[in-house]
């Protein structure tokens, strides 16, 4: 099996998972939150050099005052919990996305799981929060203006590659293969420069029941699919 170099994957689905089982949508968060966990796990264990999962995105701040709380409180414990995890797993964790927009409680919380983990290589390990494709765009267009307006860089020398500097994800290599779950068809605003060739896997299951064995189908059906970049195959 061949193993995708970088998986992207938009957890979805937590609130309705909850639902189902008459439960409240933070009962969905806490469960899918701890799926992460055994997420990173298995990833390793598959040999995924890089992970990249949509947590918390630029419009999730227009849901209801108390699951935007839940949530917060959820990634304080979480990005705290991520210290042992990233120690255990030797993954370096990054975050991606306006984190200016969080308390400063959060904030300090994310320098430090960025800087006690930035040596780690074995997996890595990318968390979106705050984030959304657009915004990330406007912001590194915005330092990227202020680069060319003080003379650092020239209009000529601008090439995909600068545009791909400017952004969060800069230094990550492009996700070979994104799988969403919980059976919406969409990106949702999420890594549209860094896509553009990017294998897309849909799944109705929801994020909570999302495991190994569901991984591993997703993982053989992107080994069925037939990578051109646009050129053509030989018969
Ligand atoms: C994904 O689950 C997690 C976040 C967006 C924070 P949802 O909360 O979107 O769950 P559904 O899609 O409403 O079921
Ligand atoms: C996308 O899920 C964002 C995250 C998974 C964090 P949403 O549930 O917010 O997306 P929409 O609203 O269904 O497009
Ligand atoms: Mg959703």
């Amino acid at each position: 099996m061949n193993v995708p170099n970088h998986i992207a994957i938009i957890l979805d689905g937590n609130g309705r998972w909850a639902k189902a089982k008459g439960m409240p949508r933070s009962y969905g968060h806490v469960k899918g939150c701890a799926n992460l966990e055994t997420i990173c796990d298995d990833m390793k264990e598959l040999g995924v050099k890089y992970l990249t999962v949509y947590a918390f995105s630029t419009e999730n701040w227009k849901r209801s005052r108390e699951e935007v709380e839940g949530l917060m409180k959820l990634f304080r414990n979480y990005l705290k919990k991520c210290i042992k995890i990233s120690e255990k797993n030797k993954m370096r964790v990054k975050i991606i996305g306006d984190v200016t927009g969080f308390d400063g409680d959060i904030q300090r919380k994310i320098a430090e799981l960025e800087e006690f983990s930035k040596d780690y290589t074995e997996l890595h390990f990318q968390i979106a929060l705050n984030y959304g494709s657009r915004d990330e765009i406007v912001r590194g267009m915005r330092r990227m203006a202020d680069d060319i307006s003080k003379g650092r860089i020239s209009p000529a020398d601008i090439g995909e590659g600068t545009i791909g500097n400017y952004l969060d994800t800069a230094g990550i290599p492009d996700p070979d293969f994104m799988i969403r779950t919980s059976g919406e068809q969409r990106l949702s605003n999420f890594l549209l420069w860094q896509m553009a060739y990017t294998e897309f896997y849909f799944t109705d299951v929801a994020w909570p029941d999302f495991n190994k064995a569901e991984l591993i189908r997703a993982i053989e059906k992107y080994n069925e699919r037939d990578r051109r970049y646009g050129g053509v195959k030989e018969e």
